[in-house]
């Protein structure tokens, strides 16, 4: 099976053709991070313009370079949300019209279930598995028990980790996203010069929090009297040491809820755009051998927004026969599990 997947959610427009066997055929991505360095963030407008500009281009370089005909491709899947509502519309009334001008099924996808289900493309990871999502706008523990099915073990009760390390960026004056840049800083910092707090720790749930941690890097900034190369070094590096201590104790505590519902599973793996760095990689993987986990983490480039996973979405939710019906329409907001299959 081949699906051609769609991914405007936010600032990348993003499309890919897989295949039923893993195979990533083609791809192309369009990133509009010019377009919102200078905000210091994304603007709404100025993405979903963007979007119209380059959404077919994207695609048609994708089928091209794929070595494929049009007509050899089973499936069209786009992100319905959650995301920006004008970017969202760009990419699924696309969707939509190449499937009715094929007469190909339409899979709407919910990028959580894209990001969720991404570790399947890189590896033979079989269900349930744990799941660590961690992006721009979520923050989540997940049992990914099929496609589209999820328990939420534990989630953020304010800010998502993606977000905590953009508002760091922000106030360290880094560029647009701060994750990226505050990974490159830290290398050079002290991670013990700062110690900032731990929210929820010691807590038996596995929720997460954030908002205390921005405001203690804020006020540290704030006293300093100067800011200078070497202090915002150490500040990013005692931020992502910080959050790499989080993490340990949370996923602890995510690992004993996860086995109270699979106590024979022992797979876990991690997705979202914060997923791509290298020391929450490496955290990852000394808690999985601790707790006798096989961890999975998919190549950076499948961790933040890509078309791939959208077109491995559509493979997933059509092997088990599903297919959305064109009155779907986009969501800003759209938490995991409900339905959009009905046809
Ligand atoms: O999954 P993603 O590409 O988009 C969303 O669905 O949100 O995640 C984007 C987030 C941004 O907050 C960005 O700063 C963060 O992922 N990010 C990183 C790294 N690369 C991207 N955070 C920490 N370290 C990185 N290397
Ligand atoms: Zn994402």
């Amino acid at each position: 099976m081949i699906v051609l997947g769609i991914e405007t959610s936010c600032d990348e427009t993003a499309s890919a053709i897989v295949s039923s066997e893993r195979e990533i055929l083609s791809e192309s991505i369009y990133s509009q991070i010019k377009t919102h360095e200078e905000y210091l963030g994304v603007v709404p407008e100025l993405a979903a313009r963007s979007h119209i500009d380059h959404c077919d281009k994207v695609i048609k370089d994708t089928i091209e370079k794929a070595n494929i005909s049009i007509k050899d491709i089973d499936a069209i899947a786009a992100t319905a949300g959650p995301g920006l509502l004008g970017g969202l519309l760009v990419g699924l009334t696309t969707a939509k019209s190449i499937s009715l001008a094929l007469k190909k099924p339409f899979v709407a996808i919910n990028h959580l279930d894209g990001h969720a289900l991404t570790p399947r493309l890189s590896y033979e990871l079989d269900f349930p598995y744990l799941l660590l999502l961690i992006s721009g706008g979520h923050t989540m523990f997940l049992s990914v028990k099929a496609p589209g099915n999820y328990i939420v073990l534990g989630q953020s009760i304010d800010d998502a980790m993606g977000e905590a390390f953009d508002k760091t960026g922000r106030l360290l004056g880094l560029g647009y996203p701060g994750g990226p840049e505050i990974e490159k800083l830290a290398v050079n910092g002290d991670a013990q010069r700062f110690k900032f707090p731990r929210p929820l720790y010691g807590r038996s749930n596995c929720d997460f929090s954030f908002s205390g941690l921005k405001t203690a890097v804020r006020q540290t900034a704030e006293k300093l009297p100067s800011l200078n190369k070497s202090d915002k070094a150490d500040i990013a590096a005692s931020f992502q040491f910080t959050v790499c201590k989080i993490i340990e104790e949370r996923l602890v505590k995510a690992i004993n809820v996860f086995s109270k519902y699979h106590p024979n599973a022992k797979n876990m793996a991690i997705a979202g755009g914060v997923a791509s760095n290298s020391i929450i990689r490496e955290t990852l993987n000394n808690i999985a051998i601790d707790n006798n986990f096989s961890l999975y983490i998919p190549p950076p480039k499948l961790c933040t927004d890509n078309g791939a996973m959208i077109a491995w979405a559509g493979v997933e939710h059509r092997l088990i026969g599903r297919e959305t019906n064109y009155s779907f329409d986009v969501k800003a907001r759209w938490p995991l599990g409900d339905n959009c299959y009905e046809i």
